[in-house]
């Protein structure tokens, strides 16, 4: 389950990073384009989520890069009641 609105969950080999920001859930891969540090050690600034490590800057609804060169991976996600469904293909 999410603690602080945060949380790393493992599925098929994929590491997720869960966010809830505003009611909104988020989920993008726990490694960041940049240098693969964990996202899960970021900000939350609105909107955005920014590395801990060398401040690259995403958006949390698309991934895309606001500051830095590459997005942040993300994936569909919705929370049912108690359950939390993640889309891994593409
Ligand atoms: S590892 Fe995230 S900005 Fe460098």
């Amino acid at each position: 389950m999410l603690r602080d609105d945060r949380a790393v969950v493992e599925a098929d080999g994929h590491s997720i990073l869960l966010l809830r920001v505003g009611g909104e859930l988020h989920a993008l891969a726990n490694a960041c384009p940049h240098e693969g540090n964990p996202l899960v050690e970021g900000e939350v600034l609105g909107d955005v989520l920014e590395c801990a490590y060398h401040g690259w800057r995403f958006d949390l609804a698309t991934g895309s890069c606001l500051l830095g060169t590459r997005p942040a991976r993300r994936y569909e996600a919705e929370l049912r009641g108690e359950e939390i469904r993640i889309r891994l293909d593409d």
